[in-house]
Parts: structure tokens; sequence; C-alpha cells
């Protein structure tokens, strides 16, 4: 059995919340962001166990793997009876599951009420009303008869309460036409928004109520997609508008009182205001470049939180960028990655590959991450590798 001290960091300071990690830390899914956090924990020597219901999900060769459904009880607790700690790198799990594992003893961070908010559009944008928390207008509704009787809140985004991802469940309304594809199930419909510039905070909080932030983050969306395209670290943006992304990221961890890592992503609006889009309690696609450019990587910051150590520095290292590598159009099946010798012998860069065999249109096969204090240089270095590396077939 691992048995791994926490406490030798400080033995001086109360530590109600630090723990002897002498168990598993269970993690709930198996996609890329867990295994970049298995990744992260090796260092740690962590034994971990996973989660999820893909046997060739991106982890399932890296840890102990369970395959079971997210989203059942049984699945969830049994898997999560004998884990000491447990977390997540998905939203969609069953947090009832969760509430009895906590009753049961078992530390599980996010917890289990801060999943469920997060799970549904509507509660967020209730709770950043009542903490008053600079959010975009919006109207809830109940299904597309509702939503058609607001034809005076255009233009508008209706997005959907529960399950979306990946900008599927959110659609842009700029007409009364564009009405009839309301989605037909509860949702919100919010203003639409023009923003300048979309950036991300990752902020962190351990038990002992310590909270870290990363600096901010620009994020460049496919047109077409709603994927990220590009990402840059950090963000080109005032002082002041960093200090705003700051201080709302932090009051949104410390009203949560969650453990965890928690990215909150935002609109910089033309006049200079940032408003809350959407939060994440995980690990997040905007955090990704934290492995090489930045002292502390978000994936350790997670772990430091939820097991009770000082969280980590999260200066820059470098600026960076990030490009997602989406599987190309029109390609479909076992997955080959074209250009992969030509990107590497580019100083700065570094590839990430998930593990997935197969490919289709868009899906996040991996990432590269491109390192470069040049701002120029690293824009050409982000283009070349977004040309030359492809996912085909
Ligand atoms: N109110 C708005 N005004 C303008 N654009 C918006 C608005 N809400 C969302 N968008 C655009 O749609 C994208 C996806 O929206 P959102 O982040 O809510 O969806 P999601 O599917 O949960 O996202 P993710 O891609 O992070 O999983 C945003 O990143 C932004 O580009
Ligand atoms: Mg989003």
């Amino acid at each position: 059995m691992l048995r791994w001290d926490c406490l030798t960091w400080n033995q001086n300071q109360t530590l109600e919340s630090s723990f002897k990690l002498e168990g598993k830390l269970g993690i709930l899914g198996g996609g890329q962001l867990g295994r970049m956090l298995i990744q992260s924990g090796v260092d740690f020597n962590i034994a971990f166990k996973v989660l999820d219901p893909d046997p060739g999900a991106p982890c399932s060769s890296l840890a102990e793997f369970h395959i079971g459904k997210l989203t059942d009880f049984d699945a969830v607790y049994k898997f999560g009876s004998d884990c000491q700690v447990l977390t997540i790198e998905i939203e969609n799990i069953n947090t009832d599951a969760l509430k009895a594992l906590v009753a049961k003893g078992i530390k599980v961070y996010p917890q289990p009420e801060v999943i469920e908010l997060i799970q549904d559009k509507r509660l967020q944008k209730k709770f950043y009303q009542d903490s008053n928390i600079p959010t975009a207008d919006f109207i809830l509704v109940e299904n597309a008869n509702d939503l058609k009787r607001h034809a005076d809140f255009l233009p508008a985004v209706n997005k959907l309460g529960r399950e979306g991802y990946d900008g599927r469940g959110v659609q842009i309304m700029r007409s009364k036409a564009d009405m009839e594809k309301a989605f037909d199930a509860p949702g919100l419909l919010e203003s639409l928004i023009d923003f300048e510039k979309e950036i991300a905070v990752i902020v962190s909080r351990n038990a002992l109520g310590e909270v870290k932030t990363f600096p901010p983050v620009e994020m460049v969306f496919h047109p077409v997609q709603n994927l990220v395209e590009y990402l840059y670290s950090p963000a080109n943006i005032a002082e002041t508008i960093a200090a705003q992304a700051d201080h709302i990221a932090r009051t949104i961890v410390d009203n949560l009182g969650m453990v965890g890592l928690l990215a909150v992503e935002m609109f910089v609006t033309k006049e200079g205001r940032v408003l809350v889009n959407e939060i994440a309690p995980r690990p997040h696609n905007s955090g990704h470049q934290t492995i090489e450019a930045n002292v502390t990587s978000q994936y350790e910051q997670h772990l430091r939180s939820i097991l009770g150590l000082p969280l980590g520095d999260t200066s820059i290292v470098s600026a960076s960028a990030m490009v997602n590598l989406l599987g190309e159009p029109g390609h479909v099946g076992l997955a080959r990655y074209q250009g992969f010798d030509e990107v590497l012998t580019i100083p700065g860069v570094h590839v990430h590959l998930y593990g997935k065999l197969n490919t289709k249109p868009f899906r996040k096969m991996g990432h590269v991450t491109i390192a470069d204090n040049d701002e120029k240089e690293l824009r050409r270095k982000a283009n070349f590798v977004k040309n030359t590396l492809k996912v085909i077939t």
C-alpha cells in the first residue's frame, strides 16, 4: 500500500484538512484531462484508479481501470468505495453517489454540491446573479414554446441547461426565424455579447482556504466548430482587465467554498467589462499550456488543492500558445499523425497525444504547446503547427 505523507511540508501549521494519502485517488472520467492528471501525479507517487464507460479511454492503460457508467449510482458508488480521495475530470457524474460516498467518509473534491451547481447552466447563472458576479443578462426558459415568447430579447444565445459541451447545446438566435430551432428542454436565453476577447482564469483553492490564480489566457475559437482553436498565454489585455478577471475568479471560488481547480471562462467586452461565461470545476482546455509554460501545471495544482498541500507557484515561465489537435474533417477510423516529425523540429514545440485509437472529424486527439517569448514568432509557429500536424486515417 502506498504511504505518502502530505504533512511533511509544514508540521507547525494547523492542518485540519491535511491528511496522509495512504489509499487510492480515484478519478471519475478517463479522458485526456484524467490522463494528464495521472501524468502529473506520478511525480507525487500517487496510486490512481479510474472509471470510464469506454474500454479504450485515454486513461485505460495508465492506472487501475474500471469500466462503468459515470451517471449510474451503483457504478460510481462501488468504484469510489475503496478510494481515499475522489475527483472528477468531467462534470456529468451521478452526484447522489458522490454524496453517499462523502457520508461514508470519502473525500470528494470538488464537492458534490459544487458539481451539481455547475452541471446546470441555469443554476450557474442564478449563482452569479445572487453573488453579484458580472454575467450576461438572461431569461430562464422551460422549453421551445416558452422561449418563443421572448422575441424582444433577441439577439441572444439559447443554451441548454444540462449536458451541453464543446459548443453543442449553444446556439445564436438573431432573428425570430432562428427561434424555430430552439432547444425543447429547460435552458436559458442569454444576451448576445459582442465581445472583444474570450479569456480564462484558472483558480484553485485547497481545504485550508488558500487560493491561487493562474495569469489570464486568451482563447480564439474555431468559427464553425465552437472549439478552442488557439490559446495564448498570457492574454494580451490591459492590467486593469487582468485584475478584474483575477478578482472575479477568486470571488467565485471563495463563494462556492470549493476545493479543487476551477476554470472561469470570461468575455471582455468592447467597453472593457469582464463578464463570466461559464465555469468548470476541474482541469480545463484553457490550462494545457501550463504543463510546459508555467512553474506549476494546472494538473499538479489540482492535485495539490485536493490533497491539502500548499498550492504551487503559477508564474509564467515562457509566453506560449496552445493548439488543439482535432480530427481532420473527412477522416474516420484508425488515427495517423501527419507532420509529426516536422513539428518536432521546431524549438519550443511540445506535442501531447491523447492515446485515442480512432479519429473522427473535430474529435480532440491531442494538443500542442508552443513556447516562445517573441510574440510574432509564437504566432508564426502556432500557425505552422496548425497547418502541418494533421490527424488523418
Ligand atoms: N452570451 C454570449 N454571447 C456571445 N457569444 C457567446 C455567448 N455565450 C456563449 N458564446 C460563445 O459560444 C461559446 C460556447 O459557449 P459555452 O462556453 O457556454 O458552451 P459550452 O458548450 O459549455 O462550452 P465549452 O466549449 O467550454 O464546452 C463561447 O465560448 C462563446 O464563443
Ligand atoms: Mg465554454
